[in-house]
């Protein structure tokens, strides 16, 4: 039986261990889990979702108290069309998060940032543009663009002198998605270095409605994509994605024609996972019923995460002035509206609560909310219960050979620390 060694993800002529950690904003795929990847001869994500934020917490930057106090006389004001992003600034942040993490690089992999196009950030094109230039600038080795593809990303970055050297993918849910994306980019002649498919049952947003992500399944729809590659005779990496929990899953991905795979469930309950331990207990906790997807983010995709995520109902005032990540081309976003309709209807009463939607910006930046993959209640089949009840957290590197070396759907257990 083969493993997931057997095979090699290749750009041109240089190989990869087949395998990709996805991006998980907001500082969930930190640089350190990333850098892993990098190590062990495969591929890191980091993300670059609030980007501010994470500058400031890793290195001791100020932008988010800066914009915040810019701002601050508009915090009632429920009109958020002022809260601009200063993009020198923006650019700054981007270079170094991503140009720190790329210094620190050792070993044979890549690392790659995600680049969600959904954070439209109060003025899409342009936050976008420097998102990526800067990215660029800070010597990333490829840029990975999720969630929210507005087609026209690529021009941005054309005058890039590392528009061409730089690997570029994108993620996809359908053949349709990749096939609009493909024309609107004809012009350029620069094709995707590669495409990553994912499936209804990754975490964070999905690319299916919320009733029907059901009926679709990662096999087809890898299938679907091969096929119109070879149709096009178009010779791009596919990447799988969603749901690939042991080395065998990936196996039969590779089996049937696809590239490498992306995953990421599993790495949320590594030491190098940015969520907090105790956050990381409730992945390991979960059972079946306690995943859920729902249409709470703010984006107008659905969203796959615990049930008991602090987010869900939490009614706090908007942080646009703070972060302002979600605010579209106009100044608003779905939160903004669903929290006023609240505040309306109870005016006396001090903690609201909002069910439609949530403040995704503040409860991902506070790992409040808890989004996570379909086989989150896998986990716990993955480590050691400790006497305590607490699971004991596993090392990037002994999950990633897991799925590099497995066999047989085998889990490799870690070395007991209790
Ligand atoms: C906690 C978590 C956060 C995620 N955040 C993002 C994100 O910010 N952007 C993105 O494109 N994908 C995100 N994803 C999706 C992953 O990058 C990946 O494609 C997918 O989860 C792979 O499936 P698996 O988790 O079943 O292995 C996230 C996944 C998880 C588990």
């Amino acid at each position: 039986m083969k493993r997931v060694d057997d095979f090699r993800l290749r750009f041109g002529n240089e190989e990869y261990v087949p395998i990709m950690i996805g991006g998980m904003g907001v500082d969930i795929s930190t640089s350190e889990l990333a850098l892993e990847a990098a190590r062990l001869g495969g591929i890191g994500h980091i993300s670059d979702a609030m980007v501010e934020d994470v500058s400031d917490r890793k290195f001791d930057t100020s932008f988010v108290k800066d914009k915040t106090k810019l701002y601050k006389h508009n915090i009632n004001n429920m009109d958020k069309s002022m809260v601009q992003f200063d993009l020198e600034r923006l650019a700054q942040a981007q270079r170094l998060h991503l140009g720190r993490t790329m210094e620190q690089k050792k070993g044979p992999g890549l690392i790659f940032v995600n680049c969600m196009e959904k954070l439209t950030m109060n003025g899409p094109r342009e936050t976008l543009r420097t998102r990526l230039n800067a990215a660029l600038d800070a010597g990333i080795d490829g840029i990975t663009l999720s969630a929210g593809l507005h087609f026209g990303s690529f021009a941005l970055m054309a005058d890039h002198p590392r528009f061409r050297e730089a690997k570029l993918g994108i993620i996809v849910s359908s053949v349709r998605a990749l096939q609009i994306f493909l024309r609107k980019n004809a012009k350029l002649n620069r094709l995707p270095d590669y495409v990553i498919v994912e499936g209804p049952l990754a975490g964070g947003h999905l690319g299916f409605g919320l009733e029907d992500w059901k009926d679709y399944d990662l096999m087809t729809i890898t299938q679907e994509l091969l096929a119109y590659f070879k149709e096009e005779q178009l010779d791009i990496p596919l990447i799988a994605a969603g749901g690939i929990f042991t080395g065998s899953d990936a196996v039969k991905f590779l089996e049937a024609g696809a590239a490498g795979v992306q995953v990421a469930t599993r790495f949320t309950v590594t030491k190098e996972c940015g969520l907090p331990d105790k956050v990381k207990q409730e992945y390991f906790k979960a059972s079946e019923d306690d995943i859920i997807v729902n249409g709470v983010s703010p984006t107008g995709y659905p969203m796959r995460m615990l049930k008991n995520t602090p987010a869900i109902g939490a009614g706090i005032r908007p942080g646009c002035e703070s972060y302002g990540y979600l605010l579209d081309a106009t100044g608003n976003c779905a939160y903004i509206n669903s929290y006023n309709r609240e505040v309306l209807a109870h005016p006396d009463s001090k903690n609201i609560s909002v069910m439609d939607k949530t403040c995704l910006c503040t409860h991902m930046r506070n790992f409040n909310c808890w989004t996570c993959g379909h086989y989150t209640y896998k986990l716990k089949d993955t480590s050691f219960k400790k006497p305590d009840g607490e699971y004991q957290l596993l090392s990037a590197e002994h999950v990633f050979k897991d799925y590099q070396f497995s066999t047989d759907d085998h889990i490799a257990m870690p070395e007991k620390e209790f």
